[in-house]
């Protein structure tokens, strides 16, 4: 007999096979290109403390107090003044504040999804945004994206096909800028066909962008959301990639209707994020202190991704089919084996290498995606990239001689 009787929606979730596979690998002695984690050497802990100081003595009581849902008001002006300042203007009306991304993407699906919904997503897209969806129920619609980002043929194609299933989606999930996992931005011009195409058959777009500010090639592009006329664009922000993950704090943009009912979904989730951490990033926000954090990271982020590419260009072997993605920012590079290799099939090699990835195919619905993999290099030092690297091109050496034994 069963001993719990757990929900359908419980039912439907799934561990993080991230999380899963990270696991297996944090052994001593292992370099991990697995997180999405930013460099903690370069965390500024002076400013924190100082901001932190100023919270309690500026803001008093209040900042140890239950905050609005929609957030700590000093929070919102200085996230607002912070996003016009990046050229995507907006105002402390449009925003609630959350805990981080993750909650954004939890409150979107309370708000938006129920069994059976059909949601359309990039092919490959973030892992933690699809199990969030699908623990709603979604049906996932997969649009496949090229050097350019999500290809707009395809995207009117897969709602055409919905439509003629009776079905219309709830919304499109896009990370325009670094995308996780491969690295792509979204171009200007594709940028405006997608919001043309949401248009033209009335479907919400929700942009996820963790990542924009991290460019330390060319121009930042605008956010989707800037060069939205209609209010169709949900965006979501983080202070994680581009200040500290530990906060556990962001933001998102709605229209007003769609705002109000993310409230209530907040309201009952977790009332409020923290005032505490709220007033503190006010400070950071209000002194600069995130844009100086952005260039900090991307001064670091550039020469760890050289030394990656460099690594990946000196250690792996030449094969055909064999290729990885050269950033203009973001923290990941995304590797393509040729499409005999498996990653997963190499977890128990490179768990014995002491090496650590994430298999592609866990960004995957369809169960595609097999031969890649997306490398961190924002996290482990410049010698543990060079090393990391040497043993990953050692596995592919291995099973690629294994293949050639095999055919001789
Ligand atoms: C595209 C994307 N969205 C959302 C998140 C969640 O970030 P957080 O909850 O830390 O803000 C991540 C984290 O890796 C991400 O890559």
């Amino acid at each position: 007999m069963d001993k719990y009787y757990f929900s359908t929606m419980a039912s439907r979730m799934r561990r993080s096979e991230i999380r899963e596979l990270l696991k297996l690998t944090r052994q001593p002695g292992t370099i991990s290109f697995g997180g999405g984690l930013p460099d903690p050497n370069i965390f500024p802990r002076k400013a924190v403390e100082e901001a932190a100081v100023r919270a309690i003595r500026e803001q008093g009581n209040l900042a140890l107090q239950y905050s609005p849902t929609e957030g700590e008001p000093f929070m919102k002006e200085e996230a607002a003044a912070f996003m016009t300042r990046l050229g995507d203007e907006i105002s402390a009306e449009e925003i609630i504040v959350v805990s981080s991304s993750q909650q954004a993407l939890d409150l979107l699906s309370k708000v938006f999804i129920d069994p059976g919904d059909a949601v359309i997503i990039e092919r490959p897209s973030y892992v933690g945004a699809l199990q969030s969806f699908r623990a709603f129920g979604a049906e996932f619609h997969g649009v496949d994206i090229d050097s350019e980002g999500i290809i707009p043929s395809a995207l009117e194609e897969k709602i055409l096909e919905l439509r003629k299933a009776d079905k219309k989606a709830r919304f499109i999930y896009l990370i325009p800028d670094f995308q996780n996992p491969s690295g792509i931005n979204l171009s200007i011009e594709r940028r405006k066909q997608v919001i043309e195409i949401a248009s033209r058959h009335n479907i919400l777009i929700v942009e996820d962008s963790p990542y924009r500010e991290l460019r330390f090639e060319g121009e930042l592009l605008p956010s989707v959301r800037s060069l939205d006329k209609e209010g169709r664009v949900i965006q979501m922000k983080t202070f994680s990639k581009i200040f500290v993950p530990g906060f556990r704090i962001g933001w998102l943009s709605a229209p007003p209707e769609v705002l109000d009912k993310l409230v209530m979904s907040k309201q009952s989730t977790d009332l409020c994020t923290s005032a505490f951490v709220s007033m503190i990033s006010g400070y950071l926000l209000k002194d600069g202190h995130i844009e100086k954090q952005i260039e900090i990271s991307k001064e670091v982020y550039v020469k760890k991704c050289r030394t990656m590419l460099d690594a990946l260009e000196k250690y792996m072997p030449e094969l055909e089919g064999l290729s990885w993605s050269k950033p203009e920012g973001g923290m990941f590079l995304w590797v393509r084996l040729p499409e005999y290799m498996d990653t997963l099939e190499m977890i128990p090699d490179a768990v014995e290498a002491k090496v650590a990835y994430v298999i592609g195919s866990a960004f995957y619905t369809d169960g595609s995606g097999k031969n890649t993999m997306r490398l961190n290099y924002s996290y482990p030092s410049h010698e543990q990239i060079r090393e990391g690297i040497k043993r990953l091109a050692g596995i592919v050496e291995k099973r690629e001689a294994a293949r050639s034994g095999a055919k001789d």
